[in-house]
C-alpha cells in the first residue's frame, strides 16, 4: 500500500470499513503551493514592525475554494498561550467571521465573544470598541483576520462606508495588519475607498486548472483516502473527469473524492475509477444552479 501515507496505511490495516468511512468524512488539511505562499505572506505580516500605515491583506476567491480553510489553519498554527513570566494570555492571531449584516455593534460583540469577554446588549458601541482595542493590545494580537467580509461590505453604500471606517479605525489604532477574506464583491467594495484600497494587497485564490499543481493536489488526496488499492487519480481521464465535475473548486474536488471513496469501500472495489465517479450521488455546481432555475 505504497499509495498511502503512514498514518492512512495504519488506518486501512487496523480499521473496519465503517471506521474507514467515518475517517473519509473527516476534514484533513492538505497543503498546496498557493496555501504555502499565503502562509508565508501571513508570517511576513505577523512580524511586520508597527508603522503608521500597516499593510493589510485581502484574500479573494470563489465560494468553496479554500479561503476559510487557510485562515483557520493559520489560526490553529498560532494558538493562544499563557506567558509564563506574568501569566498573561497571548493570542498572536485572532480569527473572526464578520456578522451576516453590516452591524458595527454585532461585529465588536463577535470579537469580544471570541475573546471570552461577552458584552451586555445595553453596552454602548464606544465601550465595546474600547474593550476590543484594550483586549487585543493586552493579548499582543499581531494579526486580526476577518472572514466573510463580503457580508458587511454588501449593504447600502452608507453602511459599506461605516464598515470600511471600522476597519480603517482598527487598523490605525491597533497598528496591526488586518487580513480579510471574501468574494470579489468585497474587493469591489474596498476599491471604493482609495485609502483602504491601497493598504489592502489583494491575493487571489484562483479556481483549479489542469496543471501540475492540480495533479499534486490529487496525489495528496490519494495518500489520505483510506483505500486498499491505488486509484491513480492523476491518470488523465480521471483527473479531467473530477476537474470538470468540480468546476475547479477545491471544496467540490474534495466532496467528489469523499463520496467516491465511500462508494469504493462499500462496493469492495477499493479504488476510485471513472465508473465510480460517475455513479456517486453528486450534482456538479453548474448543474445545481440550473436545477433550481428550471
Ligand atoms: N487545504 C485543504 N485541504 C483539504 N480540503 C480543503 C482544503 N481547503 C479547502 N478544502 C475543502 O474545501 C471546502 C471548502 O473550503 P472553504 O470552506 O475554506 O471555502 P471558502 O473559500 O471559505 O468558501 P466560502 O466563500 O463559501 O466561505 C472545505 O470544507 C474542505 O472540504
Ligand atoms: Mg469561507
Amino acid at each position: 500500500m505504497n499509495h498511502l501515507n503512514d498514518k492512512t496505511r495504519e488506518i486501512v490495516i487496523n480499521s473496519s470499513p465503517e471506521e474507514r468511512i467515518a475517517n473519509t468524512k473527516k476534514f484533513s488539511w492538505i497543503g498546496y503551493t498557493q496555501s504555502i505562499s499565503i502562509f508565508k505572506k501571513l508570517d511576513d505580516l505577523k512580524n511586520y514592525p508597527k508603522v503608521y500605515r500597516m499593510p493589510n491583506l485581502l484574500l479573494i476567491g470563489e465560494s468553496n475554494n479554500g479561503k476559510t480553510a487557510i485562515l483557520r489553519k493559520y489560526d490553529e498554527r498560532n494558538e493562544a498561550y499563557v506567558r509564563e513570566s506574568d501569566l498573561q494570555v497571548i493570542n498572536p492571531v485572532l480569527y473572526v467571521q464578520a456578522p451576516p449584516e453590516p452591524d458595527e455593534k454585532r461585529f465588536y460583540n463577535i470579537i469580544l465573544d471570541s475573546l471570552f469577554a461577552p458584552s451586555k446588549t445595553t453596552e454602548k458601541i464606544d465601550s465595546r470598541q474600547q474593550r476590543v482595542l484594550h483586549l487585543l493590545k493586552r493579548m499582543e494580537t499581531k494579526i486580526l483576520m476577518i472572514d466573510e467580509i463580503h457580508h458587511v461590505l454588501a449593504g447600502s453604500s452608507r453602511k459599506q462606508r461605516t464598515f470600511l471606517n471600522v476597519i480603517k479605525f482598527l487598523s490605525n489604532e491597533l497598528q496591526i495588519p488586518i487580513v480579510c477574506a471574501g468574494t470579489k464583491d468585497a474587493f469591489n467594495a474596498i476599491q471604493t475607498d482609495p485609502q483602504l484600497s491601497n493598504r489592502f494587497e489583494p491575493k487571489i485564490l484562483p479556481r483549479w486548472t489542469n496543471d501540475t499543481e492540480y495533479k499534486r493536489l490529487l496525489l495528496s488526496f490519494e495518500k489520505i483516502l483510506p483505500l486498499k488499492k491505488e486509484s491513480n487519480l492523476i491518470e488523465n481521464s480521471i483527473a479531467d473527469n473530477i476537474l470538470n465535475k468540480s468546476d475547479g473548486l477545491i471544496g467540490e474536488i474534495s466532496k467528489i473524492l469523499e463520496l467516491s471513496c465511500i462508494q469504493a469501500i462499500e462496493t469492495g472495489k477499493e479504488r476510485i475509477d471513472n465508473q465510480i465517479i460517475n455513479s456517486i450521488d453528486y450534482i456538479p455546481p453548474t448543474k445545481r444552479r440550473k436545477q433550481i432555475l428550471y
